[in-house]
């Protein structure tokens, strides 16, 4: 399908380009195919999420509009350097163009250029999806390995909500 690039920003600098307020009401329509419609988000904790130098988060636009977005936290566990993903959604209107595929290099790149001296470090990076939701072959094609119970590392995530 033929459209215009989106533009792609980091929480470093997309409010150069969008004022807070209607990035944050934006963000909260994108981030409802992900969490339900009652995804919320407050202000306040938007602009922490913005501010905070352990988190690289990264806004897709068309047209101006956030269209898809993918976050990533940085955990630094010697010796290693890690990044955990999450949030990646694409705008429901606007799946299967490439966008999800564009946060998520576009994630990788910031990643490496912010945290992991321009690829001079290694970063471990990790996520977790849930495989009712059908999502894996997206990470498949982006070069992913999953550590599932077929895995020769099968790996079990532990939870708990405190
Ligand atoms: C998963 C999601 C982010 C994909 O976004 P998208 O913009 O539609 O994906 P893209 O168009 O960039 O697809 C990139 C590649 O993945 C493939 N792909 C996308 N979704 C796929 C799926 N469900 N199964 C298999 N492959 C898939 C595409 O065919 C494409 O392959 P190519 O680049 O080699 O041609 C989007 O469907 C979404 O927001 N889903 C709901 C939220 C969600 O599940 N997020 C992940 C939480 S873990």
């Amino acid at each position: 399908m033929s459209m215009s690039r989106p533009a792609v920003y980091t929480n470093r600098n997309i409010t150069s380009v969008k004022g807070i307020e209607d990035l944050r009401s934006e963000y909260i329509t994108v981030s409802k195919r992900l969490h339900g419609d009652q995804f919320d988000v407050t202000l306040g904790d938007f602009q922490a999420l913005l501010d905070d130098i352990k988190e690289l988060v990264v806004f897709a636009l068309l047209d101006s509009q956030l269209v898809a977005t993918a976050q990533a936290t940085l955990l630094w566990t010697p010796p290693q350097l890690q990044a955990y993903i999450n949030n990646v959604v694409t705008h429901p209107e606007y799946g299967g163009r490439g966008l999800g595929r564009t946060v998520m290099e576009s994630l990788e790149e910031a990643i490496k250029t912010q945290w992991g001296e321009n690829g001079l470090r290694s970063i471990k990076l990790g996520l977790t999806n849930s495989p009712t939701k059908g999502n894996g072959g997206f990470y498949e094609q982006l070069g992913w390995t999953s550590r599932g119970p077929e895995s020769d590392h099968s790996t079990v995530m532990w939870v708990k909500t405190i």
